[in-house]
């Protein structure tokens, strides 16, 4: 989508589809001036009650008269003229960014000033807006012979006043670098087993590399892994004809010296469960299981868009969990590359497997943090549904820094305890510990595993799996959360 903002009186535009929020009580302003050029119209219509005032409603009018506009939508901000809650604000955009998508016109412009939500700025709104027409007007069709009918909208213009429109234009730029990097992280979430492995995943990492000067990629194919030590990486991709890959995308835009960022994805792109093997209901949406991993990689392009000053190590832990003659068995001991020793009890727990080897090779970073992003177990489905990611961290502050961002955002997340009293659950008879911790609080157990190999850094950790992809007739990678990380290192600056 193109965008462009411009200065103006609404009423005045020649534009085939103008855009205004509405009370039902009184106008605002650009409702207001094109209300008295159309000596009326709008306070007949919506005298008429045909406009449900509800936040997420909207009217599509065809004509009007005596202004140069073709169309006009109105958008329902409420009975009374009070600033919208953020929660009417979600309903109106994802009903905005619908209706420019069903739109029959190849231009639209909105008065963006009209629309006011409670304790959030222009810039706030203009960013929060952009990020949804983003993302509705998404389509991952490179598969399809036959792609459809697509939108017909190509451009959308933000009328602001002169005196906002650099507001406006810092805002636009935010929601276009984290929609387009959540929408790469999509169309690498939605690429199938067969084509999105280990391997082609390090490619994109080089590809992205040799595009920006400031991005580069070092890769760890597995010959250099075994030799790091890193068994319990390595005993996930045992069975697979795929070869495991730990990529490492080094953005160097800050300070000199300055301690890095590191955030580390969990790349399992395509999860069987290996020898405890999944069952077969919806097992295609394990290829998702590198969600983490290409999250990652929406937020190097984000912030490469952005130009963003600082340091951000964006590493991508890539295998793929298949069953073979080579697979790793239950009760399998492996030594990670920490020295630490684990019983591999299920060969399905694989996610932990690779992050923990990722997590001490990130210490020769010395990061300032390390936030992993995983797909990581279903109990988080089951304790969060598919709306808010799981948070777990040893470190207070940069959970409380990442909660916030997730808020600022939009893109929820809550935060889980963590404790010795669980991770007792993962003692192994065999081994220092074992991959899994029993039925009870699995999300939790799973983090603690980690937390055994991020000692040496404020660490997090995000369980993405149930807000990483939809199922159903919406099928598809959501790129979550690419819009909280992007804001948790915008709050960096
Ligand atoms: N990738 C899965 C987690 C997952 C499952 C995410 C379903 C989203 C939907 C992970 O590798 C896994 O299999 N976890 C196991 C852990 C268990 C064996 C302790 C799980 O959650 O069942
Ligand atoms: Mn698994
Ligand atoms: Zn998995």
């Amino acid at each position: 989508m193109e965008f462009v903002v411009k200065s103006g009186a609404a009423e005045k535009q020649k534009t085939a589809c103008l855009i205004l929020g509405v009370h039902k009580k009184t106008l605002p302003p650009s409702a207001t001036a094109l209300d008295s050029l159309t000596e009326g119209y709008l306070t007949d219509l919506l005298k008429r009650d045909d406009l449900d005032f509800k936040p997420g409603h909207s009217l599509m009018l065809l004509h009007s008269r005596h202004a140069p506009v073709e169309r006009l939508l109105l958008l329902a901000m409420g009975e009374n003229d009070k600033p919208l809650t953020e929660a009417g604000f979600n309903k109106l955009r994802v009903n905005l960014a619908s209706q420019l998508k069903s739109l029959n016109a190849r231009e639209a412009s909105i008065a963006i000033e009209d629309i006011n939500v409670e304790g959030k700025s222009l810039h706030w709104i203009t960013r929060q807006l952009v990020e949804a027409v983003e993302y509705a007007f998404y389509q991952f069709s490179q598969f399809k012979n036959d792609t459809g009918k697509g939108a017909v909208l190509k451009k959308l213009t933000l009328l602001a006043d002169r005196k906002n429109a650099e507001e406006v234009k810092a805002g636009l730029a935010q929601g276009q670098a984290i929609g387009n990097g959540r929408n790469v992280a999509r169309t690498l979430g939605n690429l199938p087993g067969n084509i999105c492995h280990p391997t082609y995943l390090a490619d994109e990492a080089k590809a992205l590399a040799k595009q920006h000067a400031k991005l580069t990629t070092k890769v760890l194919n597995e010959k250099q892994m075994s030799d790091l030590g890193m068994s319990s990486l390595l005993s996930v991709s045992a069975g697979s004809e795929q070869e495991a890959r730990l990529i490492c995308m080094e953005f160097k835009n800050g300070k000199r010296g300055a301690k890095p960022l590191v955030l580390l994805g969990k790349g399992i792109t395509f999860d069987t469960g290996g020898i405890s093997l999944k069952p077969g209901a919806a097992m295609d949406e394990m290829k998702f299981d590198m969600c983490g991993a290409a999250s990652v990689f929406g937020v190097m392009n984000a912030i490469i868009e952005l130009d963003l000053p600082i340091n951000v190590i964006g590493m991508v832990a890539a295998a793929e969990n298949m069953p073979s003659g080579k697979a790793t068995r239950p009760g399998d001991i492996v030594t990670s590359m920490s020295g630490k020793t684990i019983e591999i009890l299920n060969t399905d727990a694989e996610g932990r497997l690779v992050l923990c080897d990722a997590l001490t090779y990130a210490e020769r970073y010395k990061p300032e943090a390390v936030i992993d992003i995983a797909t990581l177990t279903g109990a988080c489905v089951v304790a969060l549904g598919h709306h808010t990611t799981g948070l777990l961290s040893n470190n207070e502050p940069l959970a409380e820094e990442l909660l916030s961002a997730a808020k600022e955002a939009m893109d929820r997340a809550w935060q889980l305890p963590m404790g010795e009293e669980y991770t007792r659950q993962l003692d192994s008879n065999f081994a220092d510990m074992a991959n899994i911790g029993g039925p009870a609080a699995g999300t939790i157990t799973a983090a603690c595993f980690l937390a055994k190999f991020a000692e040496a850094y404020p660490w997090a950790h995000l369980d993405i799996a149930g807000t990483a992809w939809q199922s159903g007739k919406e099928k598809g990678a959501t790129g979550r959360p690419v819009p909280m990380l992007v804001q948790y290192l915008l709050n960096k600056i």
